[in-house]
């Protein structure tokens, strides 16, 4: 999938007459263009909703919304949702195939899955890496994802945030759990920095975001204390300033947009794969 986007002609028909729709009820750059690029790069035929704009704003609920949309034949739903378990939901009580592109605190997996590609093509491994994730920990679906996917391929995962967005129980996910944010650096091979999710904060996790970037922001010096050869993730969108300085984010050791090339590649293998019940094996 990766080689069809270095082709000057990024179009392959393994997809054609096939319809994805992709349903999104929260903002979205990254996850919703990739899933799009994909689409187009497989000749799917692609519907695109934005809840702003669409009968939801009239009261239309989201299973009335969802099976109109499945009375036009979709063989795929993309989903994102602000509410945990929605793509479950609709899995559920729909014929088309869902896949989940965000719901809430929960899971983002396709997000796990392109940050795993970017870790191994950089390693050419996972296991026996050691992944520090931190930041907004509590809120985070990629979190949850990247956790359930890095521990089972092999790699040693610690997360670390202040204690009042550190999950009490989240150690019993297989991780260490730390609120030191240089512990939590040391002998790192891959630096994963999470946005401060400040649209799900109801109330203030931490006195200011000045206190934050000084305790848990990600600069060059702090990044001194993992390996050598550590490089540095984020899922984006970035605050800058706030869990990453931009001489971090825009160094060469960011691999931070090569993620995201990364999820075009895997959301075209995860749609692929789906429709088709096999994996790809090249049109040549
Ligand atoms: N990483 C990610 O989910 O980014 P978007 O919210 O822009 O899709």
């Amino acid at each position: 999938m990766l080689s069809i986007g270095r082709r000057e002609m990024k179009k392959v028909p393994a997809l054609r007459g096939r319809m994805i729709v992709n349903l999104f009820f929260e903002a979205s750059t990254r996850t919703r263009f990739s899933f799009e690029t994909a689409q187009k790069w497989l000749s799917a035929d692609s519907l695109n909703f934005a809840a702003k704009g669409s009968s939801v704003e009239k009261g239309e609920s989201l299973l009335d919304t969802a099976r109109n949309l499945q009375a036009m034949s979709p063989d795929l739903i993309v989903i994102r949702h602000g509410t945990a378990g929605v793509p479950h939901f609709l899995a559920r009580n729909l014929k088309a195939g869902v896949v989940n592109a965000g719901d809430g605190a929960h899971e983002h997996p396709t997000q796990a899955l392109l940050d795993a590609l970017t870790v191994r093509r950089h390693f050419g491994r996972l296991s026996e890496l050691t992944v520090a994730i931190t930041g907004d920990i509590l809120h985070s679906r990629v979190v949850r994802s990247n956790i359930w996917l890095l521990t089972k391929m092999g790699a040693k995962v610690r997360v670390c945030g202040p204690p009042t967005l550190l999950p009490p129980r989240i150690a019993e996910m297989g991780v260490e759990a730390t609120t030191d944010f240089d512990a939590a650096l040391e002998d790192a091979d891959v630096v994963m920095m999470l946005r401060m999710q400040l649209e799900r904060q109801g109330s203030s996790f931490f006195p200011s975001t000045r206190e934050y970037f000084k305790r848990y922001g990600l600069t060059a010096a702090r990044l001194a204390r993992a390996r050598s050869h550590a490089v540095v993730l984020h899922p984006g969108p970035m605050n800058r300033g706030v869990e990453i300085s931009s001489e971090v984010a825009d160094s060469p050791r960011s691999l931070i947009l090569e993620q995201v090339s990364n999820g075009v590649a895997v959301r075209m293998a995860v749609l692929y794969l789906l429709l088709t019940g096999h994996p790809w094996e090249g049109d040549a």
